[in-house]
């Protein structure tokens, strides 16, 4: 399991991680527009709400008091499997200047003790080709396709 250096710690989000920059750390995934403070908190009540489902950890550099890091853990209750429980690795995203540190790797590990905290049996998730070898590295393998309708 890797470590973070002293000017790094690893927390569950919080609601006011708006104003540490959660939001625009996202726009290295996706098109991830600001969101009024009001929007960011009513969306991480719906999700708290909603227990133990959404497990959003981010890593905040103490120094500027900024989010670098974070990842989402989506588990999903099924019917079959003695109904069991699928994790789902969501949202994974290290700011462009601490990349290649093992943030993402630790923020994996973290989520998957989660996952095996909660009971999983399995810890899946989506990825670009160019990813593989990230999740690779973090013991993941390839299995299956992914499949996408936009609406
Ligand atoms: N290709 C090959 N190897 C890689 C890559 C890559 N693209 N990215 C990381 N690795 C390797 C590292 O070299 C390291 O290997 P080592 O142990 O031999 O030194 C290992 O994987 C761990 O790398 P980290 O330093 O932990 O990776 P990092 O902190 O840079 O995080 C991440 C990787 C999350 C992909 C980051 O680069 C990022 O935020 N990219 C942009 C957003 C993104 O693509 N997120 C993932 C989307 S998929 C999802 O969310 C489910």
């Amino acid at each position: 399991r890797s470590t973070l250096d002293d000017d790094l710690f690893l927390r569950p989000l919080a609601s006011t991680d708006n104003a540490r920059g959660h939001i625009e750390l996202l726009t290295v995934l996706t098109s991830a527009p600001a969101l009024s403070q009001q929007t960011y908190a009513s969306t991480f009540q719906e999700l708290k709400a909603a227990l133990n489902t959404y497990f959003v950890i981010v890593i905040v550099q103490r120094s500027t008091d900024k989010i670098v890091g974070c990842g989402s853990l989506v588990v999903e209750r099924k019917f079959l499997r003695n109904a069991g429980l699928v994790g789902h690795i969501e949202d994974i995203a290290v700011s462009k200047s601490m990349q290649g540190r093992k943030l993402g790797l630790k923020i994996i590990n973290t989520l998957e003790d989660i996952g095996k905290g909660v009971g999983c049996y399995k810890i899946i998730l989506d990825c670009s080709q160019s990813n593989i070898p990230f999740y690779e590295k973090c013991g993941f393998k390839q299995k299956e396709y992914q499949m996408v309708r936009y609406m």
